[in-house]
């Protein structure tokens, strides 16, 4: 039960409610029009709108309109169909004053961060969907997460995923491990450091999540390192607005290559969002393709690269830390950079095992579970 409508204001192509607690929403008849939820109007199974748009004129009006018993809005079209829109589910598509984006909490960080990297731990979310659900919110939000405790089992980091949705595939396999071996196809396949970047950022969209699973870890060296993209994006901004404006336009070039493939992608290293917040940020040095950008612009692009890797290795953004057996870190892909220092693989073995899976599968899997658990209304 929401809260009723109380005023309804026929204009001459839209409706004005009013609330009882006072707020008012614009709602245009074609709108309502499109929206009508009703069997004959959206698939009663698939959801899915079976309603021609094109069937009717834009200029629709309603022959009347009226606000029930219950507060809720009721409609009657030319041709007599007869549309119920609930006063929640108005109040919930009200796209009056603020625009409706679904924008999950976002939290920026720095090296601030490092005792403090959120954390689940296996044998909890495994038996409960809350703890899951839980750490699935906190991973979209800080774009990092922990997870202890992890089983010694080289498919522990996909069960985990599976229960989320489905693993991306890529040029690297499903389930892939990162160790130093003969003939690598990436420097990840070698004890050297590897400065922050992000995975993939050839492929035209990379993937969303990261899991990397330590298996062993016995070598000296080998400490991870990740940077919140986001926040030195932000930084960037604020500091030298050029240099961030040319990452955000000049598209640049990355690259991978073995015997089996030839990804490439031109893309810019930042992009925003429509609303001017940083939405993607693919970076990634070692991968970085031979630049083809108009002559007038080369110092100036490298000038901004150059500025924006120097603000990634800046100790004041960086997160550090040693994995150990049993611990899995889970990052966005898409924000958070992540790296290693170099280790001596003659002092010990070192595997992690890694996988990846997408944004959108990861966001709808926090939807579900929402709605299972608090009963919050999928949206139409
Ligand atoms: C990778 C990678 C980090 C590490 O495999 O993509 O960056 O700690 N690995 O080995
Ligand atoms: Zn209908
Ligand atoms: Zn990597």
């Amino acid at each position: 039960m929401g809260l009723r409508i109380t005023g309804l204001d026929i204009g001459r192509d839209s409706a004005e409610l009013v609330w009882e607690d006072g707020r008012r929403g614009e709602y245009h008849f074609i709108w309502l029009r499109d929206n009508c939820g009703c069997p004959e109007c959206r698939h009663p199974i698939t959801l899915e709108r079976t309603f021609d748009l094109l069937g009717v004129p834009q200029d629709i009006r309603p022959d009347s309109a009226e606000i029930t018993n219950e507060g809720d809005l009721r409609i009657t079209w030319p041709g007599g169909h007869v549309s119920a829109y609930p006063s929640s589910w108005l109040r919930e598509t009200c796209y009056s004053g603020d625009i409706a984006v679904e924008h999950p909490p976002r939290h920026l960080w720095d090296a601030g961060l490092t005792d403090h990297v959120p954390e689940a731990f296996h044998d909890r979310m495994a038996s409960d969907d809350r703890a899951f659900l839980d750490w699935l919110a906190a991973l979209q939000a800080w774009g990092i997460t922990l997870v202890r405790n992890m089983p010694d089992d080289p498919h522990a980091a996909s069960a985990v995923a599976e229960r989320i949705g489905f693993l991306r595939q890529t040029n690297f396999g499903t389930e892939w491990n990162v160790v130093s071996m003969p003939n690598p196809n990436s420097n990840a396949y070698t004890a050297l450091p590897l400065n922050c970047h992000t995975d993939l950022p050839y492929w035209e969209v990379p993937p969303g999540y990261q899991f990397l699973h330590c298996l062993t870890n016995e070598a000296e060296g080998g400490e991870s390192v990740l940077v919140d993209g986001f926040r030195v994006a932000e930084e960037l901004r604020k500091t030298d607005p050029a240099a961030f404006d040319l990452l955000m336009q000049v598209p640049l070039y990355c690259h991978f290559r073995d015997d089996d493939h030839d990804i490439r992608y031109r893309v810019p290293a930042i992009r925003l969002g429509p609303d001017g917040a940083v939405t993607e940020v693919r970076f990634s040095i070692a991968v970085m393709g031979t630049l083809n950008v108009p002559g007038h612009l080369m110092a100036a692009v490298y000038g901004a690269h150059r500025k924006f890797a120097a603000l990634l290795r800046d100790p004041r953004f960086e997160v550090r830390f040693r994995l150990n057996p049993g611990d899995m870190m889970v990052f966005d892909n898409r924000r958070v950079l992540h790296g290693r220092t170099a280790f001596d693989a003659a002092t010990g073995h070192r595997r992690l095992r890694g996988i990846y899976v997408d944004h959108d599968i990861l966001d709808s899997r926090i939807r579900v579970l929402r709605q299972a658990l608090e009963g919050e209304r999928l949206r139409a």
